[in-house]
């Protein structure tokens, strides 16, 4: 067919393409024309800002979630013999730092369909499996639904008291209980009683990898709400140094001084090298001040979801707000009904061809080689496994418009049809 006579084709909606305004092109510039390209003012000056913007008192930004997750687990000396309990239903990343600390994770699977929390687990199916190993215990908020709506703290102080904490390292010894790391990957913006997500577990770790709500490319953030026992300044001069080595300075505190003496420092313990670069924050000051902005965006169009699903047969909506929580809004992860689970790719590859790209979040720990191979089994978590099954995320971004949503809507409800008529897998 002659080009110009074919009818238009709808333009490709991506699954969470980067928003990169004018704003963060010249932020960028800036200080690649600064003359100080690493760790350094930009970097501190967005740690302050997210301490504010979060309400915590510390924050520590790094290379990523994975390698801030390392040196975290590394300071509360996590190591062999050491379990931390974390949900099957999560990206890896979440389980595999315990791994590089040679620790074990201790799988969690979410309850029976009717007692859900989203696809977050739930304390009751956390507590039974803490033992007198457990040092960690890292709830993970799924697609920005916020799981810390209950005093997890007080119940691990409770639980702790009662059965006793065993420290092997002067940290634990200080904290006298689990430590609460929370895995807020999606969590930016999410929140729980007024509060934003990650001030309610001792450490709070956000990602701002390339498709996160707020993004550096790669990078991350520990948000630090440790007990008053703590000193949280030192414990931020620690969790830094551990991000670059050990080193007692960083690269810009080591220049301003050289020429007196200043250069020298010392290596205290062999530390890791995640630290964030001026570069990576000076796209996430420009983002963060945005972020009300965009997370209003992201939060009408998946009410436009919500509202385009509710027309279609199979298919469920995650839940993103109840009396005390809102959600973040990272990921719209629909569920569709026994019926269509094993029509998932058919549907998606029907979506695919209208130009819509979607995923799944996330095939649970069990299921994946480096998981089977440890051991674990699919059939110790069959919770996950089901929910799962019939999980597909529907693309949801900044660079969207509700008439996107409505596109997508329509797409997935003739996809269900087509797949129902012709029984394609
Ligand atoms: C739940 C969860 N935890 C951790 C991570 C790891 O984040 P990063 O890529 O910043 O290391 C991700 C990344 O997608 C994630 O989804």
């Amino acid at each position: 067919m002659d080009p110009d006579l074919a009818p238009e084709q709808d333009p490709p909606i991506g699954f969470a393409p980067p928003y990169i305004d004018e704003a963060t092109i010249a932020a960028v510039e800036r200080v690649l024309r600064s003359g100080w390209i690493t760790t350094g003012p930009e970097t501190a000056s967005f740690e302050r800002e997210l301490a504010s913007f979060i309400g915590c008192t510390q924050v520590v930004c790094g290379g990523s979630w994975t390698g801030l997750a390392g040196v975290v687990l590394d300071w509360f000396g996590v190591g062999p013999g050491d379990e931390v309990i974390l949900p099957a239903y999560t990206y890896c990343a979440t389980a595999n730092v315990v791994l590089h600390r040679g620790a074990h994770p201790v799988l969690v699977d979410l309850p029976p369909a009717a007692d859900r929390d989203g696809l977050n687990i739930t304390w009751d199916m956390v507590a039974p499996l803490l033992t007198s190993r457990t040092k960690v215990v890292m709830p993970v908020d799924i697609g920005g639904w916020p799981i810390l709506n209950g005093d997890w703290k007080g119940a691990l102080e409770v639980w702790s008291r009662e059965s006793g904490f065993t420290s092997d390292h002067p940290v634990q010894s200080l904290l006298g209980r689990p430590l609460l790391l929370a895995d807020a990957a999606h969590a930016l913006g999410a929140q729980i009683d007024g509060q934003q997500a990650g001030s309610q577990a001792d450490i709070s770790i956000f990602s701002f990898h390339a498709v996160k709500n707020l993004t550096t490319a790669e990078g991350g953030a520990a948000a630090l709400s440790l007990p008053a026992s703590f000193h949280a300044e030192e414990v931020q001069r620690t969790l830094k140094s551990l991000c670059l080595h050990g080193q007692s300075k960083d690269a810009a505190a080591k220049f301003k001084s050289s020429g007196t003496g200043g250069w020298r420092y010392d290596v205290t313990r062999p530390g890791y090298k995640c630290n964030m670069t001026d570069i990576q924050a000076a796209m996430g000051r420009v983002a963060l001040e945005r972020y009300p902005e965009d997370l209003a965006h992201r939060n009408a169009l998946a009410d436009a979801y919500d509202q385009g699903l509710a027309e279609i047969q199979h298919v469920a909506s995650p839940v993103r707000s109840d009396d005390r929580r809102r959600s973040a809004d990272h990921l719209y992860v629909v569920q569709l009904s026994a019926l269509l689970c094993s029509h998932r790719d058919a549907i998606m590859g029907h979506l695919g061809t209208a130009g819509i790209a979607t995923n799944v979040h996330f095939p649970p720990l069990p299921t994946l080689s480096a998981y089977r191979e440890r051991g674990y089994d699919p059939a110790d978590t069959p919770e996950s496994v089901d929910a799962y099954a019939g999980a597909i995320s529907l693309p949801i971004h900044r660079q969207m418009s509700t008439r996107d949503v409505q596109r997508v809507c329509r797409t997935l409800a003739q996809a269900i049809s087509t797949v129902i008529s012709t029984g394609t897998k």
